[in-house]
């Protein structure tokens, strides 16, 4: 099912959602990274993995200025996230590229919809913008990987 991480109303909720979702995507990879039998993918896998916890500080800390206390993981939703991978995991390493391309959609679509968000503060854009380009960058090398698999 496509994310509906975006779409919320206050900034606090939408980076709140964000939060918990770059934790599951970090998840997600250690999740690849475990499985993947094809062992040159997984030093990219790895930073990836590395960005997704980076935006969880970023975030935690304007989220946190705001007033509001970051979450500390991942929400129950996103037990899809890490489960569509270990699943994957059952049939090898095509199901798992594929499995990590649409949560990297969902990365794509919740980023896309926070950097539209009305109102949000220049410098809170911007780590929403640099985010964003982490996660396009993400999205692209997944889809290259699996031509070259
Ligand atoms: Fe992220
Ligand atoms: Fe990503």
């Amino acid at each position: 099912m496509a994310t509906t991480v975006g779409t919320e109303t206050t900034l606090e909720d939408l980076l709140e959602d964000l939060i918990a979702l770059d934790y599951d995507a970090a998840d997600a990879y250690q999740a690849a990274i475990d499985r993947l039998e094809y062992t040159h993918f997984k030093q990219t896998l790895r930073e990836f993995k590395g960005d997704h916890l980076r935006h969880v500080e970023e975030l935690g800390e304007i989220l946190s200025g705001m007033g509001r206390t970051p979450p500390k993981e991942g929400d129950m939703k996103s037990l899809l996230t890490k489960g569509k991978v270990v699943i994957a995991g059952m049939m090898g390493d095509k199901a798992i590229l594929e499995a990590m391309r649409t949560n990297e959609a969902d990365t794509n679509t919740a980023y896309k919809r926070a950097v539209a968000h009305e109102g949000v503060p220049s410098t809170t854009l911007n780590a929403l913008r640099r985010g964003l380009q982490d996660e396009r960058r993400h999205c692209e090398w997944i889809l290259d990987a699996q031509k070259r698999l």
